[in-house]
């Protein structure tokens, strides 16, 4: 089977093939199928953003569509960023400029305590929709570490192996990760859709 993955994100693309190809399904760019959507994320939850991104890119594109919508959220920051993990500080920030912010902004806070959150949606031209949640639990670092992944992970520590997401390899990563666990969850619940 192969579904349409709503995001431009590469590196969400190749974590979705490495974990769901042990399935026999094949995740594909909104580019290999043809559509470049883009869905405004006006929910408040994980869960609404993205079944919005994973609806939209089923109805342009007529194929199984799977989403994912996922976010950092800081306990000392009450769950900020959150759904705003992309955006957070405005739309001049690069990568970089965002977990320097975050980092600003944790400056004499306590606890450090923070997760990540993936919640996986994948919706069928038939109008069947498959969800699952996964969460990381992790602390925000004193400053940037390692130098793999996206996002915040050279911020996003885990105490339990002494070092932040961007010092894992894509397979250390995945095998503890919020999108890991949510895929996970995922295939569980697809396995079971597909009847094997
Ligand atoms: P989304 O693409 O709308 O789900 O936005 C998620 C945002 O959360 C990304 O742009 C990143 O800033 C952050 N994020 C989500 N997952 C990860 C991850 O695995 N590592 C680092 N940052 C992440």
């Amino acid at each position: 089977m192969k579904l349409v993955l709503a995001s431009k994100n590469k590196k969400k693309l190749a974590e979705m093939n490495e974990i769901l190809s042990q399935l026999g399904v094949e995740v594909c760019s909104e580019a290999e199928a043809g559509v470049d959507v883009e869905v405004e994320e006006t929910g408040t939850t994980f869960e609404e953003n993205s079944l919005l991104k994973a609806k939209a890119v089923m109805e342009a594109s007529g194929m199984p569509a799977i989403a994912d919508d996922s976010g950092l959220c800081v306990d000392a920051l009450g769950g900020a960023p959150g759904v705003y993990s992309a955006r957070y500080g405005g739309p001049e920030l690069d990568d970089a400029g965002r977990y320097r912010l975050l980092l600003e902004n944790m400056r004499g806070q306590s606890p450090r305590t923070a997760k990540f959150v993936s919640v996986i949606t994948c919706c069928f031209p038939n109008g069947d929709v498959l969800s699952a949640r996964g969460e990381c639990p992790g602390t925000i670092a004193f400053a940037p570490m390692g130098e793999d992944g996206f996002g915040y992970d050279p911020v996003f520590f885990i105490p339990s192996l002494k070092k932040t997401f961007a010092q894992l390899s894509p397979q250390e990563k995945n095998a503890i990760s919020h999108r890991g666990k949510a895929l996970e969850a995922f295939q569980d619940k697809l396995e079971k859709y597909l009847g094997r």
